[in-house]
């Protein structure tokens, strides 16, 4: 056992929000998302509302489910929305070029989508089609979602059954431009974005905060590009006023795009290392992001949106490799784990993040057998539930003393402790992960500012980074109470098992 490291956390210094909606998630049809995952059918034998599966929506309102991102991805790009709409016999059907090149018979269109944000309680984050839509198409689709006279588009919704307006706060502007959005320069993209966002109108008392399609990765000339479009030396127009968030998207990996990415379940442990590695970079590129943004956007009025991360794997052997199926191991609940100190701490620009994606594809919160229907809540899936305190809570500080532990993995040194921390309503929950495959540790917490009244702690953790849960054993890798927590003189001494996730929660006097 290592010596113990002090991390000091002010209670009582409060900093910038931390939105609920960096939990939020990304539904795409790909694979068994969509059909299979969250969509059933009418005539499934399994319990369901309108063919929504209502198991997976009592699991997802348990972890509070901010928003869901939907079409896409790249199947947004390719998605015509009237194909969705009106008896289901009569829909068109399309190819989903993208993923599998399935035929898409459209029997999940904008009304189930609807139905499955009501009944997940989640705001909808709609991503609209600039790849190969029209701007009055996409102007059409807010107008026939969110308004409440007799316009051609609110009537069309009525004759489809539904009077009232929703509420769609979060819209999409193309998603990947520079690939499967449109192969577009960013300079081009730019105007696009300006000009579609242009028709995209707050119908009512709808606001739709509009997000910009994003760079990928650490291509912060993408971000710049995007960022100078919207600034206007010498007018009063503030940089938000055609679109108020940027996307960018980050994928963890531990092998090669278009090579092999790396198994889900057999790695060893300097793979281990390496995914954590990657997984670390989002720190640095949301940072790099964020610092190329406050140039062009001082005040932080544009919102960073990490609209897609987590792991993407080789598929299960045997699946199509066209539907992104992967297992989801301890490691991967590590890399969720180190994208929310991340977030938290640049909970002043990272307004949003969506996972990808929800069930059945790359990271998933859950995963269900296409045979027997049986559903698993993945490694990945505790994490959010762990996290739910974090929800709109203020970020607080977690200033290490000393060294932290490191290792040195692609010649970049990675620390073997992540941690974040925040307050809310008298309370305070510190997220800490343990890095070290093989090493426990222990962390004297140094809680200043405010009177703890009460702790307590919870752990994540399995005997090998690769446990995952099945339909056999799906508790493998599941929550439990934690004793390893005890008082000490600067507030309270933590014990972190080798390889795992703590949360320690605290009342407040
Ligand atoms: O999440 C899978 C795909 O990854 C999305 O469709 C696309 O946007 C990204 O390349």
């Amino acid at each position: 056992m290592s010596d113990s490291l002090v991390a000091v956390v002010d209670l009582d210094l409060p900093g910038p929000t931390i939105s609920r909606h960096v939990y939020g998630h990304f539904a795409e049809h790909l694979g068994r998302c969509i059909y299979g995952g969250f969509y059933v059918g009418e005539d499934s034998d399994l319990p369901h509302e309108g063919g929504i599966r209502l198991d997976v929506v009592e699991a997802l309102r348990a972890v509070a489910i901010p928003n869901l991102r939907w079409p896409g991805g790249c199947f947004a790009d390719d998605y015509h929305w009237r194909d969705g709409i009106g008896p289901r016999e009569d829909r068109p059907r399309m190819v989903n070029s993208h993923w599998g090149d399935v035929v898409e018979d459209n029997s999940f269109g904008t009304h189930e989508f609807m139905h499955l944000c009501e009944l997940l309680g989640a705001d909808p984050y709609v991503s609209g089609n600039i790849g190969s839509g029209t701007v009055r198409e996409m102007s059409e689709w807010v107008e026939y979602l969110t308004r409440g006279d007799d316009s051609p588009m609110a009537s069309l919704r009525r004759s489809n059954g539904r009077d009232n307006p929703w509420r769609v706060p979060f819209w999409g502007l193309g998603n990947e431009a520079w690939g499967c959005g449109g192969s577009m320069r960013a300079e081009h993209f730019a105007d696009l974005a300006r000009q579609y966002a242009t028709y995209v109108r707050n119908h009512g008392d709808n606001t739709v905060y509009k997000i910009a399609a994003g760079a990928n990765g650490d291509d912060y000339a993408w971000t710049e590009t995007l960022m100078k479009s919207l600034s206007c030396l010498g007018c009063s127009r503030e940089p938000q006023s055609y679109f108020q968030g940027l996307s960018i998207h980050y994928y963890t990996m531990t092998g090669t795009w278009g090579v092999s990415k790396g198994s889900a379940t057999e790695f060893d442990v300097e793979e281990y290392y390496v995914a954590m590695r990657r997984a670390h970079r989002m720190r640095e590129i949301v940072a790099g992001h964020a610092a190329v943004m406050d140039c062009y956007d001082p005040k932080r009025r544009v919102g960073l949106v990490v609209d897609e991360w987590g792991t993407w794997w080789d598929v299960e052997p045997g699946t199509n490799p066209g539907f992104l199926y992967q297992q989801n191991t301890l490691r991967d609940a590590l890399v969720a784990s180190v994208h929310f100190d991340a977030f938290h701490d640049h909970a002043d620009r990272v307004v949003m993040a969506n996972i990808a994606q929800t069930v059945n594809v790359l990271q998933a919160m859950i995963l269900t057998d296409p045979d027997s229907g049986a559903l698993v809540l993945t490694p990945t899936y505790h994490v959010f539930e762990m996290n739910v305190g974090h929800h709109d809570a203020a970020s607080l500080a977690v200033r290490v003393k000393g060294d932290v532990p490191t290792r040195e993995v692609e010649g970049a040194q990675l620390p073997l402790l992540s941690a974040s921390a925040s307050t809310k309503d008298d309370t305070a929950l510190i997220s800490v992960s343990n890095l070290d495959a093989e090493e426990p540790r222990t962390v004297v917490l140094d809680l200043r500012g405010r009177d703890v009244t009460a702790s307590s702690a919870r752990v994540l953790t399995a005997a090998t980074l690769q446990t995952h849960n099945t339909p056999e054993a799906p508790d493998a890798v599941a929550p439990v109470a934690h004793d390893g927590l005890r008082p000490h003189a600067l507030g309270l001494e933590l014990d972190l098992p080798a390889h795992s996730y703590v949360t320690v929660s605290l009342e407040l006097g």
